[in-house]
């Protein structure tokens, strides 16, 4: 009887493990957490998984893996740059809707929220707008209508549709500007006074009640001195702190998070208790353009390993930084890459002296690198007790 019995048991043991062995790897419907996409495994912690999309190679046939990716790996798209002034308005008064909608429409059909980026910034400006203003035919009092009129056509044409907005973009100088004491640089200050950040945020409120409104920019990863003359992170901290305390309805603060391998890099700890500061404030955060570029030396370009895997290796380290301090702080709300393949890089075209590249998740042939496959472990990894899911942010009336 007892013999018989473990024959039983040792039959169906065996037929058990046959079983196992030849179940496919996403048996109970569950994908190995390998095989699942980014953002399938940022939902667990309420974090929306983005990347910058470039338009022109959403909707090139000849590149149908960048479309593939875009939607199956992301939960959140920006506009890399079709919702920038310039490519919305080239001519004064004619508005050139077409490229956003055909980005929102995408993200919809994808299930894909978006962030809007962006209203004020001092680059990609259309032309008759600088020039009007060089030559003076533009005045200060007009200037202003000019912005609060752009602001309010562009978030209301949008309402409903954006959950973040990018109001004001790198309004703050960075230490090697003339003169080196942080200020408020760039077209609109120069024009207008800092009073324009304030004017910016509740010309956008008005427009939509219910879009999360940011501050962004970069190089405010971590503090540095603590002084705000030199620490660019304090700096736009005092800033957004004053903001809150006197009303202005700003929601949130952007990190940009464009970083490189060949400088001194953050721990994750730093960019956590950043991040911690601004949510003490009452502000949602988001990384909202990373990337992690490397030097191009003659070693690299020539494809040596040896210069190569150090820089792969560094570039997925840093990524982790930052996606890790946000999976800390409940308070940051999206994690988003500046483009997700080296084939569609801003870095090359812009950092050409000495060379940068290999900024991305993906390699030139849409192949993951090391970098994707550490967000990736970061993302299955993390959990309870200390990272929790996203706390929402509602929207400062
Ligand atoms: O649209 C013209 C096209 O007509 C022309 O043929 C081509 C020739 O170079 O240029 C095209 O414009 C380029 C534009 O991107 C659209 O592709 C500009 O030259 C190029 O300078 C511009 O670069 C963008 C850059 O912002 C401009 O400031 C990058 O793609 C974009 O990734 C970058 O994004 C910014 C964020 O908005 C804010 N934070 C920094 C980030 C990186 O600079």
């Amino acid at each position: 009887m007892k013999l018989r019995r473990w024959i039983v048991v040792g039959a169906v043991a065996l037929a058990t493990v046959g079983t196992l062995n030849s179940l496919p790897a996403s048996a109970g419907g569950q994908p190995r957490p390998a095989d699942q996409s980014l953002r399938a495994l940022g939902m667990r912690h309420d974090l929306y998984i983005g990347t910058a999309v470039d338009m022109a190679a959403l909707n090139d046939p000849a590149d149908p893996q960048y479309r593939q990716l875009v939607g199956s790996q992301f939960s959140s798209v920006t506009a890399e740059n079709v919702m920038k002034w310039e490519s919305l308005e080239p001519t004064r008064g004619t508005y050139n809707w077409g490229p956003a909608d055909q980005l929102i429409a995408y993200a919809k059909q994808n299930n894909q929220r978006v962030r809007g980026h962006v209203l004020v910034w001092h680059n990609q400006l259309p032309g008759w707008l600088t020039t009007g203003v060089a030559d003076g035919s533009i005045d200060t009092a007009e200037l202003r209508d000019i912005l609060r009129n752009h602001i309010t056509t562009v978030v209301k044409h949008f309402k409903g549709k954006i959950w973040q907005w990018d109001v004001v973009n790198e309004a703050v100088s960075d230490p090697w500007d003339n003169p080196p004491a942080l200020h408020y640089k760039g077209f609109w200050a120069q024009h207008l006074g800092p009073g324009y950040v304030a004017d910016a945020f509740r010309w956008a409120r008005a427009a939509d009640p219910n879009a999360l409104l940011f501050y962004n920019d970069y190089n405010i990863e971590a503090f540095g001195s603590g002084n705000p003359a030199d620490d660019k992170t304090q700096f736009v901290y005092d800033m957004v702190k004053r903001l809150r305390a006197t009303g202005v309805p700003i929601d949130g603060v952007g990190s940009q998070g464009h970083l490189g391998t060949q400088y001194g890099n953050y721990d994750t700890l730093q960019v956590a208790d950043a991040l911690e500061r601004f949510g003490d404030l009452g502000l949602a955060t988001a990384f909202t353009e990373v990337d992690v570029r490397s030097q191009m030396t003659p070693g690299v370009q020539a494809g040596d390993s040896n210069e190569i895997n150090p820089r792969l290796q560094a570039s997925a380290a840093n990524y982790s930084v930052l996606l890790q301090a946000c999976l800390l702080s409940r308070h940051c709300l999206s994690f988003t890459v500046w483009g997700f393949t080296d084939r569609h890089s801003w870095i090359p075209g812009w950092f050409d002296n000495p060379p940068e590249g290999l900024a991305t998740l993906y390699d030139e042939n849409y192949q993951p690198k090391r970098a994707y496959q550490t967000v990736k472990a970061d993302l299955i990894f993390a959990g309870a007790p200390h990272v929790l899911p996203r706390i929402p942010q509602k929207p400062r009336r």
